[in-house]
C-alpha cells in the first residue's frame, strides 16, 4: 500500500433494541433504537487518484457488492468532494469483515470509513459535525458507524445520543448465506401491520427506548439486558425463512441468554453470559454446520489506523 494512502477502520453494529413507528410520507420509518458497535470491521484504504474507483475484497462473500455509484462508499467520497470543492479523486480499497446485506450496517460502515479517509487524504478537515451531516445524507445508519460505541438513535436512526454502557457484552453472530434487502423487510412489516397480522404489533404511539434497556447497558449486565431486547423488524425478517427461526431457537437452547435478528436481518445476534459462554455457544452452533462468529461490543466508530 502506498505511504500516502489513508487506512480507516469502521465497525459493524447490532441493534440491541429496534422499535419501528408507522411509515412516514417520505417512505422512512421513525425509529427508537439502540445501536452497539461490535468487533467486526470494514477496512477502507483511500489511495490518491485522479478519478474515482473502487475495489472490494474480504473475509465475507463480496459478490453482491456494486463497484459503481450504487456503492455507498463511492457515493460518500463523491459527496465529500462535491461539498468541499475537491477536484482530486480517490481509489477506495475496501476489505469487508461485516456480512453483506446482513443487517449489520456493513455498507454504512464503508461509507463512514470513506468519509473519514477522504477527509484526511484531501485535508478537507470537516470536523465531527460536518462529517455527521454528510453521513446522515448518505443513509440512516451511517452517522452511527462514524460515532460507534453504544447510542440511542431516533428520527430515521440518524439522530444519535450516546448511551452509557459499562464493561463489555459478548455476542455470537450466526451468518446467513442468503441476504435480505432492508427496504423489502420494512415493506413486509408495513404489509403485515396493515393486514392486522397477529404476529406484527401495531406501531406504538409512544416510540421510545424503554428505561430498562438503558439501565441494563449502564450496569453492564447481560442477564438484565437479555429479557428487554426487542426488534420490531424481526417478524418481517423471519417470515418465509424457517432457517432463521430454527437458528434462533437452537441458539437459546444451546445456552444463549437470548437471540435477536440484527437490524433488518438475516444475521442473528445471540447475547452470551460472558466470553467463556460465548465461545462454548459458538462451538455448538458451528457443530451444526452454521457459520458463527464471537464478537464483543461496544467498540469505537470509524477511525484512522496508523
Ligand atoms: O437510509 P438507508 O439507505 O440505510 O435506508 C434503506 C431503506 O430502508 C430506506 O429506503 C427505507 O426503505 C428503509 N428505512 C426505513 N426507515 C428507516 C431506515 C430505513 O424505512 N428509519
Amino acid at each position: 500500500m502506498r505511504a500516502d494512502a489513508v487506512h480507516v477502520r469502521a465497525p459493524g453494529k447490532i441493534n440491541v433494541y429496534l422499535g419501528v413507528g408507522a411509515r412516514s410520507d417520505d417512505g422512512y420509518h421513525p425509529l427508537a433504537t439502540v445501536f452497539q458497535a461490535v468487533s467486526l470491521y470494514e477496512d477502507v484504504y483511500a489511495v490518491p487518484s485522479d478519478g474515482f474507483s473502487l475495489e472490494v475484497a474480504g473475509a465475507v462473500d463480496v459478490s453482491g457488492v456494486p463497484l459503481d455509484d450504487r456503492n455507498l462508499a463511492m457515493r460518500a467520497a463523491k459527496l465529500l468532494a462535491q461539498t468541499a470543492g475537491v477536484t482530486a479523486g480517490v481509489h477506495l480499497r475496501i476489505r469487508k469483515g461485516v456480512p453483506v446485506a446482513g443487517g449489520m450496517g456493513g455498507g454504512s460502515a464503508d461509507a463512514a470509513a470513506a468519509l473519514v479517509a477522504c477527509d484526511a487524504l484531501w485535508g478537507t478537515d470537516l470536523g465531527p459535525r460536518g462529517l455527521h451531516d454528510l453521513a446522515a445524507r448518505l443513509g440512516a445508519d451511517v452517522p452511527f458507524a462514524l460515532h460507534g460505541g453504544t447510542a440511542v438513535g431516533t428520527g430515521r436512526g440518524d439522530v444519535l445520543t450516546p448511551a452509557l454502557a459499562r464493561g463489555r457484552f459478548d455476542w455470537v453472530l450466526v451468518l446467513s448465506g442468503q441476504g435480505l434487502s432492508t427496504p423489502d423487510v420494512y415493506g413486509r412489516l408495513d404489509r403485515m401491520r396493515m393486514h392486522g397480522d397477529a404476529l406484527a404489533d401495531d406501531p406504538t404511539e409512544l416510540l421510545e427506548v424503554p428505561a430498562a434497556v438503558l439501565q441494563a447497558l449502564l450496569a453492564g449486565d447481560a442477564r438484565d439486558l437479555a429479557p428487554v431486547m426487542m426488534n420490531d423488524l424481526e417478524v418481517a425478517a423471519v417470515s418465509g425463512r424457517p432457517d432463521l427461526e430454527l437458528a434462533l431457537a437452537d441458539g437459546v437452547r444451546m445456552g444463549a441468554l437470548t437471540g435477536i435478528v440484527s437490524g433488518s436481518g438475516p444475521t442473528i445476534a445471540f447475547l452470551a453470559d460472558g466470553p467463556e459462554a460465548a465461545r462454548a455457544l459458538q462451538d455448538e452452533l458451528k457443530a451444526t454446520g452454521r457459520e458463527a462468529l464471537h464478537v464483543h461490543g461496544p467498540v469505537p466508530g470509524a477511525r484512522i489506523i496508523d
